[in-house]
């Protein structure tokens, strides 16, 4: 479960203050897909720190249960965030961050170095097949195309098998027959996986595959 209670996020522009998120609340059962639909600028990215950790609300809390313990992420030290992200966690960023000095192979292994899950490692690189990457395990993120090294952040963010699985504008780089795909293997792994997925997206195409749909204004 992701319960967002009554939570405010304002960022500063300059010398002005811009609220992005005014006393926002919603909830997620386990093992959903939902939608975070909303125009560019509404908060769709920073709803993904927030459930990420990466960033804390101003006012009100985001609250996650995980094997029926339920976190508090604001009340929770800096250290234990990294230590939720890392386990339960799955993001697959707008922009990918690849880290370019790792190949694809590197950096898909990297959740499972981090979080000692080595025995995962031969199925989290099997799902570069299913991604249409393989031979590519060698490569470097700057020799792939922007669709392929979303396809790559994609495998690096399932490959730990987290509870939880954020994906920024997953299809934003992918032509149409690439995006029905990766939706469909998004869903299908969250699925299999009785992980809760989010889905920040622009195309009613995507958010269409989801159970719930949260839609976000200016
Ligand atoms: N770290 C930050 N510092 C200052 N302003 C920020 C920061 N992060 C986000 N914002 C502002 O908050 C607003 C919401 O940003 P956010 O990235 O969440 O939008 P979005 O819905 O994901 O947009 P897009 O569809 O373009 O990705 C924007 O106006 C943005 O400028
Ligand atoms: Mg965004």
């Amino acid at each position: 479960m992701i319960r967002f209670e009554s939570v405010s996020k304002r960022f500063l522009d300059g010398d002005v203050e811009r609220t992005v998120l005014r006393r926002y609340s919603f909830e997620v059962s386990d093992g959903t897909t939902v939608s975070l639909v909303g125009p560019s600028g509404s908060g769709k990215t920073t709803v993904l720190n927030l459930i990420a950790g990466l960033d804390v609300a101003d006012s009100g809390d985001v609250l996650v249960e995980l094997n029926g313990v339920t976190l508090s992420l604001k009340g929770m030290s800096s250290a234990a965030r990294a230590r939720y992200r890392r386990q339960s966690i799955g993001y697959i960023f707008q922009f990918f961050n690849l880290i370019p000095t790792l190949t694809v192979a590197e950096n898909v292994r990297l959740p499972l170095e981090l979080t000692g899950r080595r025995d995962l490692e031969a199925e989290a690189l099997s799902r570069l097949d299913a991604l249409g990457l393989a031979g590519r395990e060698d490569s470097f993120p700057e020799q792939l195309s922007g669709g392929e090294q979303q396809r790559v952040a994609i495998a690096r963010a399932l490959a730990h098998r987290p509870a939880i699985i954020l994906a920024d504008e997953p299809t934003g780089n992918l032509d149409a027959e690439n995006a029905g795909r990766v939706v469909d293997l998004l869903c299908e792994q969250a699925a299999a996986a009785g992980a809760t997925l989010v889905l920040a997206t622009h195309s009613e195409f995507v958010a269409g595959h989801a159970h719930q749909r949260l839609d976000l204004q200016r």
